[in-house]
């Protein structure tokens, strides 16, 4: 599993850190240019710089497949009665190719319950919300459970207002099936914590 906070986001924490108590302290130490991630424990002025996840490279897309049910609820969680199973929050950002959050972007969310099994018929483990003044979204849901044919994944597409949808599907790491899934992308991975809380897992989206 790889760890939600980022060894390039520790870092940068770390030198925030660094920058705060120079200020504090009235220091006038000289800072030396870098751009390596070395260079942002020693050169505070760097650290202000926003980490862009994957750099510019658009998230890549995958097919809605067969389940896709348009007009869901709006609604940021989509565990209510009658659904059981691990629960599991995903939090991320949407942004553009220059790493700039995205505001009011549709985000939305379908995927099977924890037997396998997509309701066709409602919209339960359906939901779609929309990102904060920040580019945020928080979904709060259930670890969807596996069906023939295809690996544990959620779907999902996201839209900037007047813009092309992008559609596509987010996995779960150490899944065994991961690799002889014809539509499995490392990209696509989300990115679960390592420390408490557990359930929780990240993902940003980048929007060409
Ligand atoms: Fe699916």
């Amino acid at each position: 599993m790889q760890p939600l906070q980022t060894r390039r986001q520790f870092l940068q924490i770390g030198s925030l850190t660094i920058a705060s108590g120079a200020i504090a302290m009235g220091s006038h130490q000289s800072l030396t240019q870098g751009t390596d991630e070395s260079s942002l424990v020693t050169n505070p002025l760097l650290a202000i710089t926003p980490a862009c996840g994957k750099g510019d490279r658009p998230t890549p897309s995958r097919t809605a497949g067969p389940f896709y049910t348009p007009n869901s609820p709006k609604r940021n969680s989509l565990i209510e009665s009658g659904i059981n199973g691990t629960k599991l929050i995903v939090i991320g950002k949407v942004t553009n190719r220059t790493c700039q959050p995205i505001s009011r972007a549709l985000v939305d969310f379908w995927q099977a319950d924890q037997a396998g099994n997509y309701d066709n018929s409602g919209y339960k483990l359906r939901g779609h919300q929309f990102t904060d003044s920040q580019g945020r979204y928080r979904l709060e849901t259930i670890v969807p459970g596996l069906y023939p044919g295809r690996v544990r994944h959620i779907h999902v597409s996201v839209q900037a207002a007047n813009q092309p949808i992008l559609t596509t599907q987010l996995f779960f790491p150490s899944e065994a099936g991961n690799a002889s899934d014809g539509l499995f992308n490392p990209v696509l991975l989300l990115r679960m914590n390592s420390t408490q809380p557990k359930n929780q897992a990240a993902f940003n989206f980048v929007l060409a």
